[in-house]
């Protein structure tokens, strides 16, 4: 017991000692015949990073759409205070999401991350489970009555699904699709043939695997219906002006945390008549009336989307984070283009996404090769999504200048190397 308790203090202190080996053999019958189980635990020291990763100060840069990396400190400052919280003797993870310490950091994500987006009373903030996915069934729950005809724009897989899911709960309706053209434009507002009774009309920020992303909102043309938008991969990477949306939804797992919550916007007027299947947990009401406490919360999640709201203000908020976004995306996308078609994005200029840029290799037999030197010098997750293939470079709040800048030096002597 000692040891393993000087183990855990060690590790919460960053110092993990060298390889430690248990082997343990269990035993136990079964009707038919004597079983062995044996159950091999073994500490193993973080393995040191060679010269040729030396990339970020972790080694690499992670380019995972998501989950994705976080910023360095927001990991350290975790690390530090995991095994013993601030005090508490416990770790976040073994308190009462009831007690003091959740409280006051439930509390503060929710002020902190208020404040970044200026987000007035008349909304409330949620911090909800069950993914940017359950968000998809949750809106047409508690907007919408079966019969309740809801517009939704398609630029791409996830506004897409997001459709095929209110199909169950109202009468969605596709009211744009940029399908037959690959998913690689937002269409001129006013080519959106809205229908005057929606409910809502439903658009996807910023769509993770085809790097389209709005750059401007439209507005429902019903003065009545409000506009959704799931802003999973684009939240707090840019100022928003909430108050144009009734509801705002985006799983936490690419800019602001770990996945495990989902964080939802939505204007408090609109909430408190959901179908009556509606299941409790996808009631927004029950859940803006029990500060998201209604349940036991996803309590690690917050408190790390507590500590990224808390180094995005110290950034200097929202404005200073665009900034920073447009830079890297701008050097990325210069890349590419300047590459004389050796890589391509298909992406229409005007909505390129600052967050995800997917790309491909004119000749598409070398993009394996790409993704596994890549690799090779610490730039790791390059992969395409399995839908879509080719290369796809996630560059998030957390991902440094230094990265791109690293991954575009890379695809410049890569080409040289394949003329
Ligand atoms: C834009 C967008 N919406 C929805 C989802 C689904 O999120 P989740 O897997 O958290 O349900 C994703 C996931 O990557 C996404 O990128």
């Amino acid at each position: 017991m000692a040891a393993t308790a000087a183990a855990a203090a060690a590790a919460a202190a960053g110092v993990v000692g060298s390889a430690s080996h248990h082997s343990r053999i269990l035993q136990f019958s079964s009707s038919s015949r004597r079983r062995q189980l044996c159950i091999s635990c073994t500490a193993v020291s973080p393995s040191p990073i060679p010269a040729s990763l030396a990339a970020g100060d972790r080694g690499v840069y992670n380019f995972a759409a998501g989950p994705a990396t976080l910023p360095e400190s927001v990991i350290l400052k975790a690390q530090s205070e995991l095994y013993n919280y601030r005090g508490s003797g416990m770790s976040i993870m073994e308190m009462s999401h009831r007690g003091k310490e959740f409280d006051a950091a439930i509390k503060k994500a929710e002020s902190d991350l208020r404040r970044l987006l200026s987000i007035s009373d008349d909304f409330a903030v949620l911090f909800l489970q069950g993914g940017a996915t359950t968000q998809f069934a949750a809106v047409p729950l508690n907007l919408c009555k079966p019969d309740d005809p809801a517009d939704y724009i398609i630029t791409g897989s996830w506004s897409d699904k997001a459709y095929k899911e209110a199909q169950k709960f109202c009468k969605p309706n596709v009211v744009w699709s940029g399908k037959s053209e690959k998913y690689t434009k937002i269409p001129s507002f006013d080519a959106i043939r809205q229908n005057p009774d929606a409910k809502y009309l439903h658009i996807c920020g910023n769509e993770t695997i085809h790097g389209v992303e709005y750059k401007d909102y439209p507005e429902p043309k019903n003065k009545n219906s409000i506009l959704v938008a799931d802003m999973s991969s684009n939240f707090c990477s840019k100022p928003v002006d909430v108050s144009k949306f009734g509801l705002i939804y985006a799983g936490a797992q690419k800019n602001v945390g770990p996945s495990g919550v989902t964080i939802v916007i939505v204007r408090r007027d609109l909430i408190g008549d959901p179908q009556p299947i509606t299941p409790v947990m996808l009631d927004y009401k029950i859940h803006a009336d029990n500060a998201s406490l209604y349940n036991t919360p996803p309590c690690f999640a917050v408190y790390i989307c507590a500590l990224v709201f808390e180094d995005l203000l110290d950034q200097g908020g929202l404005q200073a984070v665009e900034e920073k976004n447009a830079k890297k995306a701008g050097i990325l996308y210069e890349a590419i283009e300047r590459s004389g078609g050796f890589y391509v994005c298909p992406v229409d200029k005007s909505v390129k996404s600052l967050m995800n840029v997917p790309f491909t290799l004119q000749n598409s037999d070398l993009e394996k090769k790409f993704i596994a030197e890549a690799a090779k010098e610490g730039m790791i997750q390059l992969k395409g999504h399995r839908s879509v293939g080719g290369v796809r470079a996630s560059i998030y709040n957390a991902m440094p200048l230094a990265g791109v800048e690293k991954l575009v030096a890379f695809m410049k002597d890569f080409q040289a190397r394949h003329p």
